[in-house]
């Protein structure tokens, strides 16, 4: 029962599906070339193609990744290189059962008219691109844009976010990729979780508006929510259990039970936090499959092991597989610390 018929229904929902199976998540590795670079000078690597190369060769070809990981998302860059013995990365991923996906949106931009506020660009040129995307192999996207709660966020902030998704996602899937919807609501500010909840409502309401009025195949598309939780700087951290409470009530009073999948960001939790916090999301039956799409959180401990020594890769990828495997466990609800 197709809520709007493209070449790719039947395919978006086997994808969004397969991403969203048990005991599995997404590997985040689409940082920009500018925040990769960031990463890199964490540990005294310039910021040169031949080094954003060997590190996410050291990733996606970690060994038994696919025990764990459903889903890569990629930057452009990173779509199109391949292994030093040159193996393209998206094979590489295809052999382990990784989907391989793609980082579509063009950035953040100052949003004119509102409280200091950002929106995402990315839409011009954006079917055409993905049907590139999806000729290289990928088979699903990502497009993150923010929402601040110290900057209010303004009516023309959220509504100006929840449209440019929508949008996005009913490109996508005309172009046969599965959209990741990612309103990220970032983590800065002294708020109590429960004005992060507030918050959480109203971007979701929208996004979910507006996803309706484009004719968006719920069924093909996958969520990257924010957690709810208090502001960084809130003088109270909150447990797990409190994170979870607040964030499956959020869930529940806006997702549809036919989305397949809730796949989170990390947001600067540590890797332990995001993966207690995933845990405790999955203490009781939830309607869709709650999962992760860590970046940070997955990547850490790698990086810190790597320190862009070839004689660290093994190494380094076994602290992928240890992080990885912790929030299969957490996905399952079996992750004890
Ligand atoms: P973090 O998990 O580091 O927040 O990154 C996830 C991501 O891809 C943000 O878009």
């Amino acid at each position: 029962l197709p809520i709007r018929a493209t070449a790719y229904s039947d395919e978006l929902v086997k994808t969004a599906k397969n991403i969203a199976s048990p005991g599995r998540g997404i590997l985040a590795i689409d940082e920009s070339n500018a925040t990769c670079g960031k990463r890199l000078a964490s540990i005294g690597l310039d910021n040169t193609e031949v080094n954003r190369q060997a590190y996410r060769q050291l990733l996606l070809t970690t060994p038994g990744l696919g025990e764990y990981i459903s889903g890569a998302i990629l930057f452009e860059e990173t779509l199109y290189q391949s292994t030093t013995d040159g193996k393209k990365f998206v094979d590489c991923l295809r052999d382990e059962n990784i989907v391989p996906g793609i980082k579509v949106d063009k950035g953040l931009v100052p949003l004119p008219g509102s409280n200091n506020e950002s929106w995402c660009q990315g839409l011009d040129g954006l079917a055409s691109r993905s049907a590139e995307y999806y000729k290289q192999g990928a088979r699903f996207a990502k497009w993150r844009t923010v929402v601040s709660i110290p900057c209010g966020p303004s009516a023309l902030a959220v509504k100006e976010a929840a449209w440019g998704l929508a949008r996005y996602a009913a490109i996508s899937q005309d172009n046969g990729l599965v959209p990741i919807v990612e309103p990220e609501i970032l983590l800065d500010g002294d708020h109590p979780i429960e004005r992060t909840l507030e918050v959480a409502e109203k971007v979701w309401s929208e996004v979910f508006f507006y996803l309706a009025q484009n004719n968006v195949i719920f069924e093909g598309i996958l969520l990257k929510p924010s957690m709810v939780t208090p502001g960084a700087e809130h003088k109270e951290k909150a447990s797990p259990e409190t994170i979870a409470k607040h964030t499956l009530t959020m869930l529940r009073r806006r997702v549809p039970p036919a989305v397949p999948g809730i796949m989170f960001l990390s947001g600067g939790q540590s890797e332990v936090e995001a993966t207690l916090n995933l845990n405790a999301m999955n203490q009781s039956p939830n309607p869709w499959h709650v999962s992760f799409s860590y970046a940070r959180a997955l990547q850490n401990t790698v990086l810190k092991t790597w320190q862009g020594r070839p004689e660290n890769v093994e190494a380094a990828q076994k602290s992928l597989l240890v992080r990885a495997k912790a929030n299969s466990l957490a996905q399952l609800g079996r992750y004890s610390a």
